[in-house]
């Protein structure tokens, strides 16, 4: 499948973002630890969903889809069969590690894998249940975890979203207090604390640098609403900013896109926020500015590789500098194909705007590099053809529709 975008003007309309990624897998995960039933609402079609389904059916889990909905029931899992090809493509295969060491003190995975944005160890994941007691075994690529946790307190170097997730999940029936410290803040771990407490954790202090789990004995299902995406709406804000037009944004936290809408306001792009909803105004001509991607409520990383695109066009020259993933930047080549003038030092990008890009032919190493090409081709003059899809199907859930209906000129080609 390749991607066909023509130049694409005054986009208006309204996109409704769907259920979060990001938010999704961890909730997933943290669903083996109930034999309850667990149902999920809002869950976008895109690959990663689909391949978590893959993974937890291996370990057992009964897992229907019946549109956006997931019904998941993981009364008889069997932690020892593991789908290693399939856990190997995602990063979020990893959070199967915490919940299965919580609920039957044994997990085997294998290293993760996830889009090539530079290294991506899980050595904080591995020394966190270490520290609460358990056992890790590496052979090759095979990880073999066990042992009863006993709590503690933790410090992570960094701090990071997966480990932050999967130690709140594998002390969730740890008698007494784990303490996290340094804990990441991200609104996604904001939302699975919320799911574990709605299921009978308790989790105190998520969205938080310290969090503190206190065990109880068991945990029960539910209905769950993921929150939204605001790395798909960040993306398409940026778009509608890129092209120009007044496109209002449904089923949106507006605090979530704080970081993304100071931004672009001080670019000279109209943003308003509404109570769950946003509304981007751009006459199509912004001045270029500076961003240092960090951990959350920093700019977010995810956002990026999207925000090239729109530095690329944008008038003087502008700074981006990521600090969560030091080589995240293989989109800037595509984007020099496209007229872009970007040069790297480092974990710096510096964007020199220029009148306009060029559409032509690029490819997708990466999800959010995907994202940011597809941007690229909307603001590009003529045709560019976008092969590596599969990336962009990794996070974004129908796309093609959702920006055929704000005027973008977008359509897959098989
Ligand atoms: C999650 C998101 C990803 C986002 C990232 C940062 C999911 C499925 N993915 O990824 O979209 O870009 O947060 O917001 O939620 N690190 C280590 N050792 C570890 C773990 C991480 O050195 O054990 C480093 C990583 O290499 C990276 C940094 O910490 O440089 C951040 O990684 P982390 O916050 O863990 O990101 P992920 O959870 O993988």
């Amino acid at each position: 499948m390749k991607l066909l975008i023509d130049k694409s003007r005054d986009l208006q309309g309204k996109i409704t973002i769907h259920g979060c990624k990001n938010s999704i897998l961890p909730i997933m995960a943290a669903s083996l630890l109930t034999k309850k039933e667990v149902v999920l609402l809002d869950i976008p079609h895109i690959s990663d969903v689909e391949v978590m389904i893959k993974i937890m059916t291996a370990l057992g889990s009964k897992i229907k889809r019946e549109g956006r909905v997931l019904i998941i029931n993981n009364e008889n899992i069997n932690p020892g069969k593991i789908a290693s090809a399939d856990m190997s493509k995602i990063r979020g295969s990893s959070l199967i590690l915490g919940p299965l060491l919580a609920r039957v003190k044994f997990a085997k995975m294998v290293f993760p894998g996830g889009c090539k944005i530079g290294k991506r160890p899980i050595d904080l994941h591995l020394d966190g249940v270490r520290k609460l007691g358990a056992k890790v075994d590496i052979e090759g690529e095979l990880i073999t975890v066990k042992g009863n946790l006993k709590p503690c307190t933790l410090r992570l170097d960094f701090p990071s979203v997966g480990a932050t997730e999967n130690l709140m999940m594998a002390a969730v029936f740890t008698a007494g207090y784990t303490k996290i410290e340094n804990a990441a803040r991200e609104p996604e771990i904001y939302d699975l604390g919320k799911f574990l407490n709605q299921t009978g954790a308790r989790v105190f202090g998520h969205g938080t640098d310290t969090i503190i789990i206190e065990g109880v004995k068991t945990v029960y299902g539910g209905v769950y609403t993921p929150m939204p995406d605001r790395i798909e709406a960040g993306t398409y804000m940026i778009g509608v900013a890129g092209c120009g037009g007044d496109v209002l944004f449904e089923n949106v936290n507006p605090r979530h896109l704080n970081p993304l809408t100071f931004k672009l306001r001080q670019m000279g792009i109209n943003v308003t926020p509404y109570y769950n909803a946003v509304r981007i105004k751009s006459k199509g001509s912004f001045s270029g500015s500076n961003i240092i991607c960090m951990p959350h409520p920093g700019f977010p990383t995810d956002l990026q590789a999207p925000m090239c695109s729109l530095f690329a066009i944008a008038g003087g020259e502008s700074l981006v500098t990521d600090k969560v993933f030091s080589s995240r930047f293989v989109h800037t080549k595509e984007l020099n194909k496209m007229g872009a003038n970007i040069k790297l030092s480092g974990n710096t990008a510096r964007i020199k705007g220029v009148e306009e890009l060029t559409g032509g032919e690029v490819e997708a190493a990466d999800l959010r590099g995907g994202g940011a090409l597809m941007l690229a081709g909307m603001f590009a003059s003529g045709h560019t053809v976008i092969s590596g899809v599969k990336y962009i199907n990794r996070g974004y859930g129908d796309y093609v529709e959702k920006l055929r209906g704000v005027g973008v000129k977008i359509k897959a080609a098989y």
